[in-house]
């Protein structure tokens, strides 16, 4: 097959040129290479108070993060977004253009919506004393504004923050005195993303998991293929194998490929009904964005950290519309299942765990082997955006 924009499949798929270059350097698992790159980093990465608040500053307030799926908040709807710790109100106009504003009336200050799911909002209304808000942030109205009598209503709209959409994602920047540009290889990541149809996708489940871990030791799970056969020996390993991904680092964002255990490079020669279904691609949307293929839908978890040791995340699972059979009912309910199991219970209980046994103090340092080699240009590129004396 020549043309890679012909695949097709449950999940709706077009591919890149990138993505197919990539894909093309996939071999049979007989002819794997045996990686040997190894790092490693020192514990405190990990739990040192100062290393947070400067990857805080440095990174997460510095940069634009994912706030949600652009296909979570529809034309005419609103969303907070607490999990960041800072509180975001997310609108799209009926035009379809979404914004993120500080959630807090200009008034006294109170959140403008409580609620952490979409809501109608043709214009937003504090609950408080009902100062209303356009969704453009414009305050439009004030009760009894007579007694007011030195308050512009045009100064008084919701504090803005820089709000990007692109790749199938509404991006926020949290500092509202910046207005961070999308960071180099953004471009790239965004086209690949769309390619799959994220931003058209349906948001069939979504789901906050509270951890207790550092937000690079519950990323990390997913820049390595050396757990599966392991950690996940009782769920998923039978349909993966040891082998290293096809990997691109691309900015400071990673994008792997890699053939599942039905996967032989023959495959690529024939019409293929669903690549998914023999290849599975995972991204970290640099800092803190996770996005993992499967045949018949796509995972999306943005880790918020809230803490050295804490990090709320963000699960989305996307499928191409909603269900309208049963046999699609019951399938979509059996993933968000094993979702549940597998991320939930077994990824996720990892990183608690490590950072349980780190916190201990026992070990001063950790090692990364050749099936974790993306581990340590996440690290690097984490440090890149590190002032010296953080690092
Ligand atoms: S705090 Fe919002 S109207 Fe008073
Ligand atoms: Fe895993």
């Amino acid at each position: 097959m020549n043309n890679a924009s012909e695949l097709s499949g449950d999940v709706p798929l077009g591919l890149t040129p990138s993505q197919w270059e990539a894909i093309s350097g996939l071999t049979s698992h007989s002819q794997t290479r045996i990686p040997t790159d190894e790092a490693s980093r020192p514990s405190s990465v990990y739990l040192s108070e100062l290393r947070f608040d400067a990857e805080m500053q440095a990174v997460f307030r510095s940069v634009p993060v994912v706030a949600t799926m652009s296909a979570y908040v529809q034309a005419g709807m609103s969303l907070a977004q607490d999990c960041y710790g800072v509180p975001i109100l997310i609108t799209r106009d009926k035009d379809g253009v979404a914004r993120c504003f500080l959630n807090a009336c200009r008034h006294r200050g109170a959140k403008l919506i409580e609620s952490t799911e979409p809501v109608k909002s043709a214009r937003l209304s504090c609950p408080y004393h009902a100062w209303t808000y356009a969704a453009d942030g414009k305050l439009i109205g004030v009760p009894r504004q007579e007694t007011f009598p030195s308050i512009k209503k045009c100064e008084l709209g919701l504090v803005p923050l820089t709000t990007y959409e692109a790749g199938g994602y509404i991006w926020v920047g949290l500092d509202p005195e910046a207005s961070p540009e999308m960071l180099p290889g953004s471009q790239q990541i965004c086209e690949d993303l769309e390619a799959f149809g994220l931003q058209n996708m349906h948001v069939y489940g979504r789901r906050l998991y509270d951890l207790k871990a550092n937000w690079k030791l519950v990323v990390e799970p997913f820049l390595e293929p050396y757990h599966i056969q392991r950690l996940h020996a009782d769920s998923i390993a039978k349909m993966f194998v040891d082998a290293p991904n096809v990997i691109s680092l691309i900015g400071p964002h990673q994008r792997q490929c890699s053939g599942k255990a039905n996967f032989d490079p023959a495959i690529l020669n024939g019409q293929i009904d669903n690549l998914h279904k023999y290849i599975t691609h995972a991204y970290l949307v640099f800092p803190n964005t996770i996005v993992v293929t499967s045949p018949y839908y796509i995972s999306v978890m943005v880790l918020m950290p809230r803490g050295v040791g804490r990090t709320v995340v963000d699960y989305y699972m996307l499928v191409k519309s909603a269900p309208d059979t049963e046999k699609a009912k019951e399938l979509y309910a059996r993933s968000y299942r094993l979702i549940d199991e597998v991320f939930g219970g077994e990824d996720f209980r990892a990183a608690q765990l490590q950072q349980e046994g780190l916190g201990s103090g026992a070990i001063d340092r950790v090692y990364f082997g050749g099936l974790e080699e993306m581990i340590g240009p996440f690290h690097d590129a984490v440090e890149s955006f590190l002032p010296n004396e953080a690092v």
